[in-house]
């Protein structure tokens, strides 16, 4: 299966250098001759390579109908979020310099939808970024959004839901960009993306139900009922003796990390998130929920095995600490397939999982630490409770709370008062200066590990303890020289971890811990960064319709008072004790509890 996403995904990209508007009729008649088996030769993928080197920026655009769908990735019936009636969720392929433009309808009939795309810049196109609430309105049920972006730094990312707790249903993808000017050009012969889950055999709102409840002392998550490798329990990734492979490694998980072994090879990593890194080899590889690796895998050609391969969910607290009674229940043994005519029958046995250290990466081009810092953003996160009893995620003692204004359109409505974060409510607002240098430190004081993401900046990590370090010592000193560059870092249990950007980006940018139970707790803050640029944003109808649509105001503080932004009345202070999710209420009835079910 792997093999054939990869040969697919060549042959669409091939059409588009020929043809740089057409990823339309022509991509789905060969895909209906099912011409990705007739063009497996490596010929036509280097053919590609020299292709992309010559080519010049174009557009590629997907018409996506975000449909339910009846899917069985590992066995067990559900309906999942898929696009144009098909699940798994198509990949979105382009090149260093092209526009993406996602012509999207909300065809669910009960619930809201929008999409992310994880590691894209968005610079200069701030509005495109998707979280609902953030930088736009929920998209209601037969309403159309369009995004459009450019893509500006090759890499693997990926797109998914960013409302209410949607994309563990179903609804995400790989978001590919070439490398014209890719510096391992020649030195592997194909690509494959492979992406891994957790799965759950619950729709996320029921799921979310249970968790938010305050029977729910322990803070737990939901756990997940199975693993999944491209999205399904069935794949092989067919290898040829002798040839090397770039794997594009993404993690889709709302909850788990996922450990990786090849049996007898070892993995040349590349890329951390989408940022080069100077190459490293390592036997075993942690990806945390929405971090991606590029490794190169060299296929050995001595001898006739199929070589199996591990991966491992990891949703311990800190599977480094023994003393938590760390557990592997959901495995996954894939294959190097040298010889069809070999069995598939050996195993890959880790004793104990050991990843190499992704924090003492170091970046490619050799850059220094950015600093001296301008700005130190202290997050300190604890699990907490709301007035009602009610498990949340605290940042500085605040869980996020969506509000009835998305924080963009209040920056973009409120004049110069739109640098005083008292008029976004309590979305945990940080006002950034345009051109400063920003640190920010989470310190971790629960046990348990958790992956933190920013978006519209990679950010250097400079420092990121092993677990038990305790909080950060407010000192900065002993930082790696040439730090990694990353959209997504682990922060330890019991630990810190420091990163560092340059505000070069004007936006509302969301900085949350990735695991998506936990962005329902509220474990979210919101950086607004160049308010000065904000002012004068204006936003495609579309956007302002889909928040007339579902009844929400787009403009003014967070309450969507138009004349006194620092009035608080109408913010919302406390969590609601309803969850909804994505649910679709019309605004008449948004005060029942029960929402149309999900009929097929
Ligand atoms: Cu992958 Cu806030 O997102």
């Amino acid at each position: 299966m792997t093999g054939t996403r990869w040969h697919l995904i060549s042959v669409l990209v091939f059409i588009r250098e020929l043809q740089p508007h057409n990823t339309g009729p022509l991509a789905s008649v060969l895909r209906s001759l099912g011409v990705e088996a007739m063009l497996s030769s490596s010929a036509l993928s280097l053919g590609f390579l020299s292709l992309a080197t010559l080519a010049k920026a174009g557009t590629v655009t997907y018409n996506w109908d975000v449909t339910w769908v009846w899917a069985k990735p590992d066995g067990y019936g559900r309906p999942v979020i898929g696009i144009n009636g098909q699940w798994p969720c198509p990949s979105i392929e382009a090149t260093v310099g092209d526009t993406v433009i996602v012509n999207l309808n909300n065809k669910l009939n009960n619930q809201t939808t929008g999409l992310h795309f994880h590691g894209i810049s968005q610079k200069g196109t701030e509005e495109m970024d998707g979280p609902a609430g953030v930088v736009q309105c929920p998209v209601p049920p037969g309403s159309s959004f369009k995004y459009q972006f450019v893509v500006d730094a090759p890499g693997t990312y990926w797109y998914h839901s960013h409302n209410m707790g949607q994309y563990p249903d179903g609804l995400r993808g790989p978001l590919i960009v070439q490398d014209p000017n890719d510096p391992y050009k020649g030195k592997y012969d194909e690509e494959v993306v492979l992406s891994v889950s957790d799965w759950y055999h619950l729709q996320s709102l029921d799921l979310m139900r249970g968790m938010l409840s305050p029977t729910n002392t322990r803070f737990a998550p939901p756990f997940p009922d199975n693993i999944t490798v491209n999205e399904g329990l069935g794949s092989r990734v067919n290898f040829t003796k002798g040839k090397t492979y770039r794997i594009r490694m993404i993690n889709f998980s709302a909850l788990a990390s996922a450990m990786i072994h090849f049996d007898s090879h070892t993995m040349s990593v590349i890329m951390n998130d989408a940022s080069y890194i100077k190459k490293e080899d390592a036997y075993m590889l942690r990806i945390a929920p929405a971090q991606r690796y590029d490794f190169l895998i060299s296929a050995i050609d001595r001898d006739k095995r199929n070589y199996p391969f591990l991966i491992s969910l990891d949703y311990n607290r800190d599977y480094t600490n023994s003393t938590l009674g760390v557990r592997w229940p959901l495995n996954y043994t894939g294959y190097l397939v040298m010889d069809q005519t070999q069995p598939l029958n050996k195993v890959d046995v880790v004793n104990k999982w050991k990843p190499i250290d992704d924090s003492h990466f170091k970046n490619n081009d050799g850059s220094g630490i950015l600093g001296p810092y301008n700005q130190l953003i202290k997050l300190d996160f604890k699990f907490c409770l709301d007035k009602n009893g009610y498990p949340r995620a605290c940042f500085n003692n605040l869980t996020y709370i969506d509000q009835k204004v998305p924080t963009l359109y209040s920056a973009a409505t409120t004049g110069n008062s739109n640098t005083n974060p008292t008029i976004y409510g309590q979305v945990n607002p940080f006002i950034l200066k345009s051109g400063g240098i920003v640190q920010i430190v989470v310190n971790n004081y629960d046990e348990a590990l958790h992956p933190f993401h920013l978006h519209g900046h990679n950010f250097q990590v400079l420092d990121r303890p092993k677990s038990g370090t305790g909080p950060w010592p407010g000192r900065d000193t002993n930082y790696a020289n040439t730090p990694p560059e990353r959209d997504t870092v682990t922060v330890n249990g019991n630990s810190y971890v420091v990163i560092r950007f340059k505000a070069d980006n004007p936006g509302v940018w969301l900085f949350h811990c990735h695991i998506e139970w936990h962005v329902e707790m509220g474990l979210t803050a919101t950086m607004i960064e160049g308010p000065d640029t904000l002012q004068s944003l204006t936003f495609p109808d579309d956007h302002i319709n889909a928040c007339k649509a579902g009844g929400t105001p787009y403009q003014g503080n967070a309450a969507g008072n138009t004349n006194n932004y620092t009035d608080t009345a109408g913010f919302i202070t406390v969590p609601p004790t309803n969850y909804n999710g994505a649910m679709y209420l019309p605004s008449s009835s948004k005060r029942s509890r029960a929402g149309p079910l999900l009929v097929f």
